[in-house]
């Protein structure tokens, strides 16, 4: 199985932690279709971890908690896969979850098996309760050729949160995306950290196996599992522009049935998204302005398949920024002949022809997201 792009879709995790049943994640794919994420492109619908019983059957298998799933895993996926949605679950490298459930550690074959059986299409996996004398390594190398051999095309999502420096050796193990920083939680600092972290990051993303900056925050208002103080829309609206410009997953945490309009405008934009998406998963590259705060003062700029340009500016600074990026700076500039015709994605504005800079205005936390296109000068 070969993933081309980033993966879109929703977890659980985020808004409900172990605060999940049936009920719930058939609300969910029900909103996935009403509110028009589905047709947006978001495709997965994952159950976090909490979902088993404390113990294992008779014959070794992880068992559905059959209060909180009544119909069994295999009647949720069928209503999943009935609204056009994939569907995922979860599952840990160790002897127990990270929230102490039993886990796939030695059972990744049998386990691998019975996400086959139920119809599972997406595997979450994570790195909690290791026995010491096993690496992350071989525990993720083991459930990727587990996955790999289970007569289902499984999307193998490993979350070691960038542990044992894993981007030197997740693509080993078969993973389709890993997670390459720590856990997020609802605020500014915990996004603009991640951010931050990413960064040195970035060569090692591309497609087949995508670097997962972590579920996202938008629209949860701090409320919910990780609802620490919440963010304002428009840093919400930096958090998805740096994810989809840097190439993340985009996995939705907040709680799909209540989105405001505003909320759905950031997550369902369409040019944005089409950023992310697109099909070239190139690198984005820094561009230095002014040499302050380095990130306060980058653009970041990725070249598209087809020869369009994307040019995010972000200001994690917390004053007002007038950022100027100079076009010779992106392999154009006069002696090209060429210029770039400029559109404001955000703003939804269509800004002209540019021939020597890009200079944007930008209050705090905000950011600018231009798709570029080069046309004589
Ligand atoms: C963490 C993981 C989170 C969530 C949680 C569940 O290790 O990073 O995204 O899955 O475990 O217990």
């Amino acid at each position: 199985m070969i993933v081309k792009t980033p993966p879109l879709g929703w977890n659980s995790w985020n808004t409900f932690g172990s605060n999940i049943n049936e009920q719930l994640i058939r609300e969910m794919a029900d909103a996935m279709v009403e509110t028009g994420l589905r047709d947006a492109g978001y495709e997965y619908l994952v159950i976090d971890d909490c979902w088993s019983l404390r113990e294992r059957n008779e014959k070794d298998e992880l068992v559905a908690d059959p209060e909180k799933f009544p119909s069994g895993m295999k009647a949720v996926a069928d209503y999943v896969h009935s609204k056009g949605l994939k569907f995922g679950m979860y599952s840990c490298n160790g002897t127990l979850t990270c929230a102490g459930y039993p886990s796939s550690f030695d059972h990744e074959f049998i386990d691998a098996k019975t996400f086959a059986d139920w119809g599972v299409d997406f595997l979450k996996y994570d790195n909690c309760n290791r026995p010491l004398s096993y690496s992350g390594r071989l525990l993720y190398k083991r459930m990727g050729l587990a996955l790999a051999n289970c007569g289902r095309d499984i999307l193998f999502s490993a979350c070691n949160w960038g542990a044992e420096e894993s981007q030197n050796w997740i693509k080993e193990t078969g993973a389709h995306m890993w997670r390459s920083t720590g856990d997020i939680n609802d605020s500014w600092a915990s996004i603009k950290d991640i951010a931050e972290k990413q960064v040195r990051l970035l060569p090692t993303n591309g497609q087949g196996c995508f670097n997962d900056m972590d579920m996202l925050v938008v629209g949860m208002g701090g409320k919910g599992n990780v609802g620490m103080g919440g963010c304002t829309l428009e840093e919400y609206r930096t958090h998805f522009s740096v994810w989809a410009l840097f190439g993340s997953p985009l996995m939705i945490g907040c709680d799909i049935r209540n989105m405001s309009q505003e909320i759905k405008d950031i997550l369902m934009n369409k040019e944005i998204l089409a950023i992310n998406q697109d099909p070239a998963c190139r690198q984005p590259f820094a561009v230095p302005m002014i040499q302050e705060d380095w990130f306060a003062w980058k653009a970041w700029v990725r070249y598209l398949e087809g020869g369009d340009i994307a040019v995010g500016f972000f200001n994690f600074g917390d004053t007002p920024l007038y950022p100027t990026l100079a076009l010779t700076e992106i392999g154009l500039g006069r002696v090209s002949g060429k210029a770039l015709r400029v559109r404001d994605i955000w703003a939804d504005k269509d800004l002209g022809v540019r021939k020597d800079h890009l200079s944007v205005y930008m209050e705090p936390h905000c950011c600018v997201m231009l798709r570029c296109s080069v046309v004589d000068a």
